[in-house]
């Protein structure tokens, strides 16, 4: 029997939904005990694997501006590493990745082989991990792109709104910015079905889109706290050290070909998560 599959970056947001809905399918490896930078530790921890789900990424998107070679050092060459490793020992990837990896100037949903074009550099060193993967494991490679991630562990704009509406304050959220708020578990479950599916780029979003501003409204109301404190702003009236893409929206025509149902409407899932994982 093969060991658990290997989820790298086992102390963030997205593996602790993984560890949730994989069970002892998985084991989750935290960057203490397994630093995907280094490729000797990486090729010993994936051997034997059935498949390993790297989720280790350097996620700072405003760091990464001002350091982007230790972003690239991460999200390029450490997800090589993991590649290579695989790539050596016969073993299924799934690489997770990032809307970040467009330039947000469309206006209709971007598909898996639509043009790349990242305008900061975490998004150019997810880009260049996602080449690295694919060069390195061709024949067992599944990149998965996702977005707007929020769930029950780690930093993010559901639990930030969540924990202001509950405090009654007043916030200014931007209304030009628009995505797919996912929530963490439905990419893990995702990802289940994916890692069975053919080799290439899916994306894993929730279905719909809506603005930064929309997503806290829908916080609020659903904590029973007064919508009107949620204010209108707009992206160029905040000083950041990176660009956001202003639309961010997937579409999923690779998951489709393969058979796979669309992800449910982001209102449903931030419904479910909102009473499971936040206890509304
Ligand atoms: N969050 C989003 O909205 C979002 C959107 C699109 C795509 N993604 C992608 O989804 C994946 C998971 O993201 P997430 O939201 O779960 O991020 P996260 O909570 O920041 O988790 C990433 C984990 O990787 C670890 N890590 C960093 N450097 C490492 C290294 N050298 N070796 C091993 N582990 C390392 C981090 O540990 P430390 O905390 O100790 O640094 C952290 O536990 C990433 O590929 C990310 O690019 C996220």
């Amino acid at each position: 029997m093969s060991a658990p599959i290997l989820v790298t970056g086992g102390g963030g947001m997205l593996a602790h939904a993984l560890g949730k809905v994989f069970g002892d399918e998985v084991e989750l490896v935290a960057r203490d005990l397994l630093d995907i930078t280094d490729p000797s530790a990486v090729t010993h921890a994936v051997r034997g694997r059935r498949a390993v789900i790297n989720s280790a990424a350097y996620t700072a998107v405003d760091n990464a501006e001002s350091h982007e070679s230790d972003a690239f050092a991460v999200n390029a060459r450490g997800a090589e590493n993991i590649a290579r490793a695989c790539a050596d020992a016969s073993v299924a990837l799934i690489h997770v990745s990032t809307d970040y990896v467009f330039d947000g100037r469309a206006t209709h949903p971007y598909s898996e082989d639509s043009p790349t074009g990242p305008i900061c550099a975490y998004g150019r060193s997810k880009l260049a991990g996602e080449r690295a993967v694919v060069t390195a494991h061709p024949a067992g490679t599944r990149i998965l792109r996702t977005a707007w991630l929020y769930g029950a562990s780690g930093p993010n704009l559901v639990a930030t709104m969540l924990a202001k509406a509950r405090a009654g304050e007043r916030v200014s959220v931007v209304t030009d910015q628009v995505g797919q708020p996912t929530w963490t578990v439905d990419v893990a479950n995702r990802i289940r079905h994916v890692l069975v599916a053919p080799p290439g780029i899916y994306h894993a979003t929730n279905a719909g889109f809506c603005s930064w501003w929309d997503l806290a409204v829908a916080v609020y109301d659903s904590a029973g706290a007064d919508v009107s404190l949620v204010e209108k702003t707009v992206a160029a009236a905040f000083v950041r050290p990176t660009p956001r893409p202003s639309y961010s929206v997937l579409g999923d025509e690779a998951a489709h070909g393969v058979g796979l149902p669309a992800m449910r409407p982001w209102r449903d899932a931030l419904n479910d998560a909102l009473r499971t994982d936040f206890a509304v």
